[in-house]
């Protein structure tokens, strides 16, 4: 399946700025200081691993991923860091089938941003909770895309966002899966299923945060525009009027930044045992 945000260097070195900013919102009501192993599946060039790994020095994490060229970006990113040695391994393959292997019993699984882009949500989580360890904990993070809104309003971001967000769902994705976390992890058969929106609601009375999020909103919108445009959902002439009031909005004062994105959280059930 294609990707919206494509493979390129560019968009790999944005998967870690980006988590430089959102990791303490996605982190902020997870707490997995008690985990020793835990699975990422898509983990795309390493962000979240980056970012657990120095979080939590105990941690040993293993990626799946089925991109191969992510996943030689990951090594290189992970192998920059002398204290992650030996603490982390990567596994390719698809969510949908693989049946993974490993050294260190795994207590806890993560999803970071990858539901959203994949056609058979239902399926990878069945898959994952049917080789995942009893009562083990999964943690999902994703979008809500259709959540995005600015004041003042403009035609020319929502007319571009909105084209985004079009061409992303015709690849099979679904940009506002967010809400679904909650009935995709029950039915799933996850169980103690937990989901709950996350806010961000930014104005004039927290400006620093709010130039923060509309800097990284910019470079998110912009990573999308080559896939977008080239296959033909969009235009030169629309990503740049977006580009330009999203650069007057943040002259703004009076700027208001308003998203939200879903995150759930399940474990799988235990056996009865006769
Ligand atoms: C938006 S990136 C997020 C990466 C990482 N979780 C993060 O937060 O930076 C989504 C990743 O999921 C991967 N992916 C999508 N479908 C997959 C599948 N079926 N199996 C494994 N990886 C998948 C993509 O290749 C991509 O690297």
């Amino acid at each position: 399946m294609s990707y919206i945000h494509g493979y390129s260097e560019e968009e790999q070195n944005r998967l870690i700025q980006q988590n430089e900013v959102l990791a303490p919102y996605i982190y902020q009501w997870h707490d997995l200081a008690d985990h020793r192993h835990i699975v990422e599946i898509g983990c795309g060039v390493g962000a979240q691993m980056i970012t657990l790994l120095h979080q939590y020095p105990e941690l040993y994490m293993t990626g799946i991923e089925h991109a191969p060229r992510q996943l030689q970006r990951a090594e290189v990113h992970l192998s920059h860091f002398p204290a992650f040695a030996g603490r982390y391994a990567f596994l390719e393959g698809d969510a949908e089938v693989i049946r993974p292997r490993f050294d260190h019993p795994v207590d806890g699984a993560l999803m970071v941003w990858v539901l959203e882009h994949v056609r058979n949500p239902e399926s990878i989580l069945k898959h994952t909770r049917s080789w995942l360890p009893e009562d083990c904990p999964l943690w999902v993070t994703e979008v809500f895309h259709p959540g995005f809104h600015t004041w003042p309003r403009s035609e020319a971001i929502m007319k571009y966002w909105t084209d985004t967000l079009t061409y992303q769902s015709s690849l099979g994705g679904d940009p506002a899966i967010g809400i679904r976390l909650n009935n995709l992890l029950v039915d799933a058969g996850f169980e103690q299923v937990i989901a709950r929106p996350h806010l961000f609601y930014l104005d004039r009375t927290n400006p620093a945060e709010r130039d923060k999020m509309l800097t990284y909103w910019l470079d998110l919108m912009r990573s999308a525009f080559h896939e977008t445009a080239a296959a033909g959902y969009t235009s030169l002439e629309c990503w740049q009027e977006a580009e330009h009031d999203m650069r007057e909005l943040r002259k703004r004062d009076d700027a208001v930044f308003y998203y939200t994105f879903f995150q759930a959280t399940g474990r799988t059930p235990v056996q009865k045992r006769p």
